[in-house]
């Protein structure tokens, strides 16, 4: 099989545009929605609403601590944080019972562009989960109950059995409760940075950041 040589991955760069980013709203989340609204609109970024979440937490032997790092879908923008759904019982869980503070990325590379938020994250209400899981299809419901996620797994077969168990527990057409092991956290962010590749490296990073004595942004422009 053909494969890139070191000269070759050396020589991968691509140059960015000349669209600027002079200004953005007052308010971060009118920016986001902006330019979340544009990557869902563009033909050449699948999931544009898949976003990079780190967290801070311990070795699998739990001696030291240590950064993890994987992607997740955002599902809802509300009461002033981004949330995402998964279950309460996995390696990303556990990291934020230990650390609240976690980092969003999310790489829309076909437009040039990237947002990185950081931010405390909270288990949203189980009401707020429910309503979501309600919404699911059904084979993602059956799958939520099926997956002990981040658990080490003897085989694929244990899984495909464990999906087929919760299903004839819960054949298709009928409801399937929410696992009280599944839920969302909603991310609060301290800080919001937009960037926008720019012509020359001279790239644009706007950051806001929440204001020490009021509860304001104040946006400042970065070096590239
Ligand atoms: C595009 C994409 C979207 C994903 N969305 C989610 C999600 O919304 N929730 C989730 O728990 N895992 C999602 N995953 C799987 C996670 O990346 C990860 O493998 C899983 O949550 C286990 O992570 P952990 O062991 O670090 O907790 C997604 C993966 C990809 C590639």
């Amino acid at each position: 099989m053909e494969k890139l040589d070191r000269e070759a991955i050396a020589a991968m760069r691509r140059s960015y545009g000349e669209k600027g980013l002079e200004s953005l709203p007052a308010d971060p989340f009118k920016a986001f929605a902006d330019w979340l609204f544009e990557a869902h609109q563009n033909p050449f970024i699948v999931e544009a609403n898949a976003m990079v979440l780190s967290t801070l937490g311990t070795t699998a032997n739990g001696v030291g601590e240590a950064i993890s790092t994987r992607t997740v879908l955002l599902k809802d923008i509300s009461e002033g944080g981004f949330t995402f759904f998964t279950n309460y019982s996995s390696r990303k869980a556990h990291a934020i019972e230990l650390n609240s503070q976690v980092t969003l990325l999310f790489p829309w590379y076909p437009m040039e562009r990237q947002v990185s938020i950081s931010g405390f994250a909270e288990k949203v209400s189980e009401q707020e989960s429910s309503e979501y899981f309600a919404t699911r299809p059904w084979s993602s419901k059956i799958g939520a109950w099926a997956s002990a996620q981040s658990a080490p797994l003897a085989s694929r077969a244990e899984l495909e059995e464990r999906f087929k168990g919760a299903s004839e527990k819960w054949p298709e057409g009928t409801d399937v409760p929410r696992p009280p092991h599944w839920g969302g956290y909603r991310i609060t962010p301290i800080s919001i940075e937009f960037w926008q590749g720019r012509y020359s490296r001279l790239h644009d990073r706007l950051r806001y950041e929440r204001s020490n004595t009021t509860s304001d942004w104040e946006v400042t422009r970065y070096y590239p």
